[in-house]
């Protein structure tokens, strides 16, 4: 439990981490990869950067774990597990540059900020050292903060 308080803490900051802290005892909301991420990422995202190998951008497969967390030619990851600020994804989400925003603005799509905090909050949670965790596979992990499903 104290880890996923700590993971929401860091996605949040300080405010949600006292929150988090001082509703020790309340429930708390998981986030739930098929409720919560997977139709954020497929509508807005899996044009570009999902299975079609020929449509994809910048090397970035984000409807696989492996690729969503992996090294990219940029030098950049798209997912940074724990560490939402270091994820390029969320750069890309929350930049106003518009030649780099994400999805691109001539794409018609657009993440609402709420579904940036949940894309934050997927980050934040993620602990890839749990090997066992794929990201986009039918799976739960109630230790690690996130429950994909
Ligand atoms: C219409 C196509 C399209 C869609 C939809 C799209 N992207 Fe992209 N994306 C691109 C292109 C083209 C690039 C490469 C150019 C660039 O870096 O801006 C790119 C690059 C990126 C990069 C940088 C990768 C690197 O090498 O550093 C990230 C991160 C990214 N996209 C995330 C997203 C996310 C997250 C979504 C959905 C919310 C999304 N993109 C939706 C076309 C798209």
């Amino acid at each position: 439990m104290a880890r996923w308080y700590l993971g929401i803490g860091v996605g949040f900051g300080i405010a949600a981490a006292t929150a988090a802290l001082s509703a020790a005892d309340a429930p708390v909301e998981k986030l739930d990869f098929g409720r919560d991420v997977r139709a954020i990422l497929s509508n807005n995202c899996f044009k570009c950067h999902g299975p079609d190998e020929k449509q994809r951008q910048a090397g970035l497969r984000l409807d696989q774990r492996d690729g969503a967390i992996a090294k990219l030619e940029s030098g950049k990851v798209g997912i940074v597990a724990g560490k939402w600020s270091d994820s390029e994804i969320i750069a890309r989400l929350t930049t106003d540059n518009a030649d780099l925003k994400m999805p691109p603005p001539s794409s018609g799509k657009k993440v609402s900020p709420e579904q940036v905090a949940t894309l934050k909050k997927l980050a934040a949670t993620l602990h890839i050292n749990q090997s066992s965790l794929p990201l986009l596979e039918a799976h739960r992990n109630e230790n690690c903060g996130i429950i994909i499903s």
